[in-house]
C-alpha cells in the first residue's frame, strides 16, 4: 500500500511549483500519496518561504507541534528557502527533523529521504535541465518555470542567498513542458521566475540569443495554449521589445506585475533595483498607451532604512499615478545575509502609519477601479468552484470575476457581463454560454 504524503507550501508561486515538483518524485518513484491530514502522513513537507521575518519564527513551533502530532515513525523534512538559509541549524533546533532541502535541490527528494540527517542546500547545484516528473495541483492552468535563481541584489532581498545565481532553462525543454501540459487540459500558462524579462542571460550549456520576448512567441506557437501569464518581471528589464510583443501577442494575458518596491529614486538606489521613480513612470504610461484595459500589480516596500516622509510621499505619488489594479504592501523586514540589515531601520510606530496610509489610499483606488468596471464584459476563463452554485475565473486581464453556474463552466473561456462589481471579486452574468 501506498505511503502517505502531507506537505504544506509557503511563500510565493516558485514554491507552489517546487512543491508540485517534489510530490511528482515522490508519487512516481517512492510510491507516496498525498493526504490532507498531518497525522496520518509517513512524511510531513513544509516548504518554507524566508522573505519576511514572521515565517521564520513559525517554523519552529509548528515543526515543533508536527512532530508531537505525527505518526509513529513518520518523517519530518523542512524544504525551501528558509531551509536553504538557516541548512543545519534546522537539525540542531529540531533534531527531530529528518532532513533539511534547500530551495535549489528539489530534484534531491528522492535521494535525502533515504538518509537521515541529510542537508542538500548547495545555492550552485544546477538543476536547470532536471526533467522532473508530472504533478499539478490544479487541472486548468498549469505553473512552467523557465529560470532558477536570480540574478540580482537588491539589498532587502534574501532571495540570492536561499536560490543561488541566475539559470535559465533551455527553451526547448519549456515548449515541451507547455505542450504537455496545455495538451492535457491546461490552456493558461504561468511562466515562472525571480525576473522572468532577464530570460537567456545565462544557460548552463553557454548558448545565447534568445530572450523572454522570444520565449514568449515560443510558448504561444503552441497550438493549445490559449492563455500565457508570467510571474515576476523587473522594471528594469522593460525594454521596448518586451512591451511590445506583451501588448501585440494575443495570447499574452494583459496584466502586468510591475513591482515599484518604493516611489523614491534615493531609495530605489539604496535598495540597488536599478530603475528610478522616472523610468518606472515612463514604462508604466507606455504600458497603459499601448495597451488601454492592462492590469498593473506591484509590491511595495515601505519604511526601507533611510526612508523619509518626503521618500515616502514619492511613493504615495506613484501610486496615484500610476492607480495599480493590485497591490502588494510590506513593512521592510530585516533579513539575515542581505546588505540593509546593516542600515539603522526606521522607527516601527513610523513604519506601521505608513503602510496604513498606503493601504487605506490603495483602498480608495481600488474601489474606483471596481466600480468603474460596471457593466462590462469579460471573457472569464473559469478554473473554480465556489459555495453557493458560483464559479470563479480570471478575465483576460486578471480581474477575479464570479458568477452563478456549475463545473459545466470549468476550464471553459465565456463573455461574462459585470453587474456587481467588489473590490476583490467582480460579480457578474455568462453573456452566451458555449457549453
Ligand atoms: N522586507 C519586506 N518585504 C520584502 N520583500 C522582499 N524582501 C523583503 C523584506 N526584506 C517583498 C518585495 C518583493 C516581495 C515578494 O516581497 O516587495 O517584491
Ligand atoms: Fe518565494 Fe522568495 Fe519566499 Fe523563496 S523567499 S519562497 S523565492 S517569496
Amino acid at each position: 500500500m501506498g505511503k502517505k504524503l502531507f506537505i504544506e507550501t509557503l511563500g510565493c508561486a516558485m514554491n507552489v511549483r517546487d512543491s508540485e515538483h517534489i510530490i511528482a518524485e515522490l508519487s512516481t518513484k517512492e510510491d507516496y500519496e498525498l493526504t490532507g491530514s498531518y497525522e496520518d502522513a509517513d512524511l510531513i513537507l513544509i516548504n518554507t518561504c524566508s522573505v519576511r521575518e514572521k515565517p521564520v519564527q513559525k517554523l519552529f513551533s509548528e515543526i515543533g507541534h508536527f512532530n508531537k502530532k505525527k505518526k509513529r515513525g513518520a518523517k519530518i523534512g523542512v524544504c525551501g528557502c528558509t531551509a536553504s538559509h538557516l541548512g543545519e541549524e534546522i537539525i540542531k533546533r529540531a533534531p527531530y527533523v529528518d532532513f533539511v532541502l534547500g530551495a535549489r535541490n528539489v530534484s534531491k527528494i528522492t535521494s535525502v529521504l533515504h538518509e537521515r540527517g541529510a542537508v542538500e542546500v548547495d545555492i550552485d547545484f544546477d538543476e536547470s535541465t532536471y526533467a522532473f516528473s508530472d504533478f499539478r495541483n490544479t487541472p486548468h492552468k498549469a505553473l512552467i518555470n523557465i529560470s532558477i535563481g536570480c540574478d540580482k541584489q537588491c539589498t532587502y532581498c534574501i532571495v540570492p542567498a536561499t536560490r543561488g545565481d541566475e539559470i535559465s532553462i533551455p527553451p526547448e525543454l519549456i515548449v515541451q513542458e507547455v505542450t504537455k501540459a496545455a495538451r492535457s487540459g491546461a490552456k493558461e500558462i504561468m511562466l515562472l521566475g525571480q525576473n522572468v524579462n532577464n530570460y537567456g542571460r545565462k544557460f548552463s550549456d553557454g548558448r545565447k540569443g534568445i530572450d523572454f520576448s522570444d520565449l514568449l512567441n515560443m510558448v504561444s506557437d503552441v497550438e493549445e495554449v490559449e492563455r500565457i501569464r508570467f510571474t515576476s518581471p523587473h522594471p528594469l528589464h522593460m525594454d521596448d521589445k518586451f512591451l511590445q510583443v506583451f501588448a501585440s501577442n494575443p495570447k499574452v494575458c494583459k496584466s502586468m506585475h510591475m513591482p515599484l518596491q518604493s516611489g523614491s529614486t534615493k531609495i530605489l538606489h539604496e535598495m540597488k533595483r536599478g530603475y528610478s521613480k522616472e523610468w518606472f513612470l515612463d514604462r508604466a504610461f507606455k504600458l497603459r498607451d499601448m495597451v488601454p484595459d492592462v492590469h498593473i500589480s506591484t509590491d511595495i516596500i515601505v519604511a526601507f532604512p533611510g526612508e523619509t516622509e518626503e521618500d515616502f510621499e514619492e511613493t504615495m505619488d506613484v501610486i496615484d499615478q500610476v492607480r495599480f489594479e493590485q497591490m502588494f504592501s510590506f513593512k521592510y523586514s530585516p533579513r539575515p545575509l542581505t546588505k540593509a540589515a546593516e542600515m539603522t531601520p526606521v522607527d516601527p510606530e513610523v513604519a506601521s502609519k505608513r503602510l496604513k496610509r498606503l493601504q487605506d489610499r490603495q483602498t480608495e483606488i481600488l474601489d474606483e477601479i471596481a466600480a468603474a468596471q460596471m457593466g462590462k464584459v469579460f471573457d472569464v476563463y473559469f478554473e473554480e468552484l465556489r459555495s453557493g452554485g458560483a464559479v470563479a475565473g480570471r478575465s483576460d486581464n486578471n480581474f477575479m470575476v464570479q458568477v452563478q453556474g456549475s463545473e459545466e463552466l470549468l476550464g471553459k473561456t465565456v463573455p461574462v457581463k459585470i453587474d456587481n462589481p467588489k473590490r476583490m471579486v467582480l460579480y457578474g452574468e455568462v453573456v452566451q454560454q458555449e457549453v
